[in-house]
């Protein structure tokens, strides 16, 4: 999965393609910007013998400049008051100019309600008037008015081309606190959304050692005779794929008394496993809470909880408690394959690469036959040997991976895996094989189809034919929110705006953690923000639409 920043970048590709729509207006402009010059020079000289109201208002215009200089706020604000009563009506320009440059006094005074509402006069004489856009946008920002923020510095940004690197920086701050805005909205109004069924499958055969998931694929009970309840219910749900059925079923054995209850460890950790699918972390964490802290429960349950919830605490940025669960993880069971395997993938996320080789190398040696740690491990060796420029190490990864797909012939994994690391080496063709095998072994896997459809981009430029098997992607698992986002950063690059908003809002609906929304806010705030300011600019989005 492409790393957020790189996601970024391709959101940012809109400058690009953008750029080539916007250059013939950006000449039009410039050229009238440089007539008016040689217009107002031609006044000034002609007009020499006797002060006209303009002359008047200039001269106050360039007092006002020389106290702004010199520090003299207040002293230039009264100045520049003085030319903007004194110039006649028809000088727009240049009282958007005395608007804009009071702002700019009254920005040092930090009036933040006066910066703005000077720069709104400006922008009303001249609505593509990039100084008085950016001073508005930042005295929004440190007013916390993070819409209209976003929208000047999208007018700075598409005005110049995405070519000032501090806007963009600024469009970045801004789009991430209206993000965590609307994020924590939408996190209070959240639906729970059952994933689909190879999301959840793949989820739990990432545990090799998972006693309650065993126990669920096990058949020894009478399952399907007479009255279920509780636990068992919950097994039978599980088995036949009622995943909805699922935490009521366990909250029914919670219920039970101490004596009519044999399954309650059981109960609770497919219960946490479920609040955590369907995005409902607290839940999740009190159940996991109760596993960790119950004296004698099985100490494989417990361990497997805390690693549930470490994972929960790094996807809330909790990344202290992250490790120390993991710690406490690994004094219980010191033999658990798995503990080492999971803060392997959040050392590699951490970009601490060493520390998640030494980890996946632990977790393949106590369980050498669970693929996703032996896959993890080459990927993990290959990362290091990258970044250390190590070739030997870079041609045994190479071979590992190779032996890997020998070892476990029917793990996507392995496939998906070695083909991301071919497509980054720009071996494009190898990459599209194996991609092809992972499909034989797993054809309802979306994200598969999503990375074909990078692969093509990056390989052939294919766009049309990329979003084609991105679609795919969408039609054989509707809740694929990497599907959806991909589609959308894809689609904002070519200029189709209305629906990348479109399909950013369904990875929203879809997204498990606050902070994925964050992400997805972020892009679709960009999207829409951009939507609106080019069709009020008179862009058009057509325009905006480029060349890809
Ligand atoms: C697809 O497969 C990959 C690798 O096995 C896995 O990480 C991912 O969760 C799967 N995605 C879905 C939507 O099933
Ligand atoms: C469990 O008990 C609570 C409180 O007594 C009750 O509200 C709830 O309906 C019960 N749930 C199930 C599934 O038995
Ligand atoms: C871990 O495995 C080793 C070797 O198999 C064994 O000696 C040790 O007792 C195990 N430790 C625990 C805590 O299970
Ligand atoms: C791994 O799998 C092989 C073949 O299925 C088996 O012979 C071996 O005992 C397994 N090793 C471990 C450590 O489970």
């Amino acid at each position: 999965m492409p790393s957020n920043s790189l996601k970024w970048q391709i959101a940012l590709g809109l400058g690009a393609a953008g750029a080539v729509g916007l250059a013939y207006w950006y000449m039009r402009t410039s050229k009238n910007r440089s007539l008016e010059k040689v217009q107002e020079s031609a006044r000034i000289t002609s007009e020499e013998i006797s002060e006209t109201p303009f002359d008047e208002a200039q001269r106050y215009k360039s007092e006002g400049n020389e106290l702004f200089k010199r520090g003299k706020y207040d002293e230039a604000i009264s100045s520049y008051n003085k030319a903007i009563e004194i110039i006649p009506e028809e000088y727009k320009n240049d009282l958007a100019t005395y608007y804009q440059n009071r702002a700019a006094a009254y920005e040092q005074l930090k009036k933040w309600s006066s910066v703005i509402s000077d720069c709104t006069k400006a922008i009303e004489l001249n609505n593509r008037y990039e100084k008085a856009l950016y001073r508005r946008a930042r005295a929004e920002e440190m007013t916390k008015d993070w819409v209209n923020a976003l929208d000047d510095v999208t007018s700075v940004c598409l005005l110049q081309n995405f070519g000032n690197q501090n806007a963009l920086l600024m469009a970045d701050r801004v789009l991430k606190e209206l993000g965590k805005k609307n994020a924590a909205e939408a996190i209070k109004n959240r639906q729970p959304i059952i994933p689909s069924k190879n999301f959840i499958k793949t989820y739990f055969s990432s545990f090799s050692e998972d006693r309650v998931y065993k126990n669920l694929l096990e058949t020894t009970d009478p399952l399907g005779q007479g009255d279920l309840k509780g636990f068992l219910k919950a097994k039978l749900a599980f088995a036949t794929e009622k995943f909805e059925e699922v935490i009521t079923a366990c909250t029914e054995e919670l219920n039970l008394s101490e004596s009519e209850s044999s399954y309650k460890m059981e109960a609770l950790s497919l219960r946490a496993s479920f609040y955590f699918l369907t995005g409902q972390f607290k839940e999740a964490l009190e159940d996991l809470t109760t596993i960790i802290e119950t004296k004698d429960a099985d100490p494989l349950i417990q361990v497997n909880a805390l690693i549930k919830r470490a994972s929960i605490y790094m996807q809330t940025e909790k990344l202290q408690e992250c490790l120390d669960d993991f710690e406490s993880a690994a004094k219980i069971g010191p033999n658990v394959s798995d503990v080492f395997h999971h803060r392997g993938q959040v050392k590699l996320l951490m970009d601490k690469t060493d520390e998640a080789r030494s980890d996946f190398q632990k977790a393949v040696e106590l369980n050498p036959n669970f693929s996703v740690a032996v896959v993890q491990k080459c990927y993990s060796d290959y990362r290091q040997a990258m970044q250390t420029q190590d070739v030997s190490m870079l041609m045994q990864s190479m071979q590992d991976f190779r032996k890997a797909i020998e070892k476990f012939p029917n793990c996507p994994e392995t496939y998906i895996l070695f083909a991301q690391v071919k497509t980054e080496k720009q071996e494009f063709q190898e990459a599209e094989e194996l991609y092809q095998k992972a499909l034989k072994i797993d054809p309802v896997n979306a994200s598969i189809y999503v990375h074909r459809g990078l692969l093509l981009l990056q390989w052939k430029g294919e766009i049309e034919k990329a979003v084609e098997i991105m679609r795919e992607a969408v039609k054989i698992d509707d809740k694929s929110e990497f599907a959806y986002e991909t589609l959308g950063t894809v689609e904002v690059q070519r200029g189709n705006l209305v629906l990348a908003i479109e399909l950013f809002n369904k990875a929203i609906a879809l997204a498990r953690s606050e902070m994925e929304m964050v992400h997805l806010f972020s892009l679709r705030d960009a999207a829409a923000s951009q939507l609106k300011i080019a069709s009020r600019l008179g862009v058009g989005p057509d325009l905006l639409k480029g060349v890809s």
